[in-house]
């Protein structure tokens, strides 16, 4: 009998004691997940010693690499002076003046517990203020795990993903695809449409694009029928570019939810709006007669670890520096993965903006872009490509964020890309043997 992994006997035991084994539903793998051990820079090693180049870099979140000196000193310290006080204190007034200053529509920000919170609490302000109840989300769009944004995050886009999903939700939600026209028709024709709210990069981390032009006709259209229009920047906020999709493409949001980089890695996110809109938060300011229109508690929020790691994380991105190597990294490993499917002629693409890649394998393929293909088609890759891109790829040492992508960070090496090349051709060789990719 060959001997247990440390992996596995660690998931043994998580089974007996949490729910499933894991503490979030996509960490589950059959027959069990990797424990990672420790992780620094671009790279990660699990309990086992087992060494990955890291492109999932904590769901997105670590775009200065795991343990930056940085933020390592800046969680020390702070914790060395405690690290909750439930009271005001400094380190979050610096950290929300660095949102401020960096994201365009933040005039005002609230902090919050996570990407969840952070669109739960932009959406119930887009209620407030619209005083309608509908919000307007996209198919396939993530924003959370929370009951307003459910129907409509996974196909089929007219049922909730899961049990336990109170009704009115689901008759508040319009599930659209990224169509302009399709969304002028449907604020025409409903008048409860109050609230827009989009992950700017398209579906998942940007997978599956919006088409062109498509946010500032959201724009457009949001003004025209009196939307209050969201950003979820959770994943394209310090990323996309120091000050996010908005900033780098001028199209401003009402509000925008921010989680993942805006904490430096931390637990927490935030929430940032025209002041008009945040003044709802204001305990001093009544809106339609009451004071403030919207209730927002949280006990940790804007603690003083997270605004710590957060003010640091924020410092270093406002050089525009780290977006600039991350950027770089992304753009050398996706020539780098397409000259291998060309080399290889394997009908598929690889995309993605700024610090993101994404692959796929099928026909359709126009130009090396998917910007023809529908969600379906590019979500539709058959499971044993996935699972056996994926797993090659982890057997090489190379780890992917989800799907067949994942973002880079400052520390990913030329050694890194020259490696997870190398591990892809190789898997890319096994998936054509096994007739599982076809050639153009
Ligand atoms: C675009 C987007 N919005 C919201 C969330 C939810 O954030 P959290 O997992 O911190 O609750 C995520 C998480 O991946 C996300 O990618």
């Amino acid at each position: 009998m060959s001997e247990q992994t440390q992996s596995e006997r660690l998931f043994e035991q998580a089974r007996s004691s949490m729910a499933g084994g894991v503490s979030h539903e996509s960490r589950y793998a059959a027959p069990y997940p990797k424990y990672i051990a420790r992780a620094q820079g671009a790279h990660k090693w699990d309990a086992d010693g087992n060494e990955y180049v890291d492109y999932a870099m904590g769901s997105a979140s670590m775009l200065l690499g795991h343990a930056h000196p940085d933020i390592v000193t800046a969680l020390s310290e702070q914790a060395a002076n405690g690290v909750f006080f439930a009271d005001c204190h400094e380190k979050e007034v610096e950290w929300s003046g660095l949102i401020q200053k960096l994201v365009p529509s933040a005039e005002r920000v609230r902090f919050v517990g996570s990407g969840t919170e952070a669109t739960m609490l932009a959406i119930r302000i887009g209620r407030a203020y619209s005083g309608k109840d509908k919000i307007l989300r996209f198919e396939g769009h993530y924003h959370g795990w929370h009951e307003f944004v459910d129907l409509g995050m996974k196909a089929p886009y007219d049922k909730p993903s899961s049990l336990g999903i109170l009704p009115g939700t689901v008759d508040a939600t319009v599930v659209a695809p990224p169509d302009a026209d399709w969304v002028e028709a449907a604020l025409k024709r409903d008048g409860d449409i109050g609230t827009i709210i989009c992950e700017v990069s398209g579906a998942n981390y940007g997978s599956v694009p919006l088409p062109p032009g498509f946010l500032k006709e959201l724009r457009r259209l949001a003004d025209e029928h009196n939307a209050v229009l969201i950003f979820d920047e959770v994943i394209t906020g310090f990323r996309w570019s120091p000050g996010g999709l908005q900033a780098r493409d001028g199209i401003i949001p009402d509000l925008t939810s921010m989680a993942k980089i805006v904490t430096g890695g931390m637990p927490g996110g935030a929430v940032g709006g025209r002041a008009e809109f945040m003044a709802l938060l204001d305990p001093s300011h009544e809106f339609k007669g009451r004071r403030p229109g919207v209730t927002h508690k949280g006990t940790f929020n804007g603690n003083a670890l997270v605004a710590a790691s957060g003010a640091a994380a924020l410092t270093k991105i406002s050089t525009g520096e780290p977006n600039r190597l991350a950027d770089a990294a992304a753009s050398k490993l996706r020539d780098g993965l397409r000259g291998i499917i060309e080399q290889h002629q394997v009908a598929g693409a690889v995309y993605g903006e700024a610090s993101t890649f994404h692959m796929y394998f099928g026909e359709g393929v126009a130009d090396g872009s998917v910007a023809g293909l529908g969600a379906e088609q590019i979500r539709g890759v058959d499971p044993a490509v996935v699972n056996g891109l994926r797993g090659g790829l982890r057997k090489r040492g190379v780890d992917l964020m989800s799907y067949m992508g994942g973002v880079t960070s400052i520390a990913h090496s030329d050694a890194d890309i020259d490696k997870t090349l190398g591990a892809f051709e190789d898997t890319l060789q096994d998936l054509i043997s096994d007739d599982l990719i076809g050639r153009v």
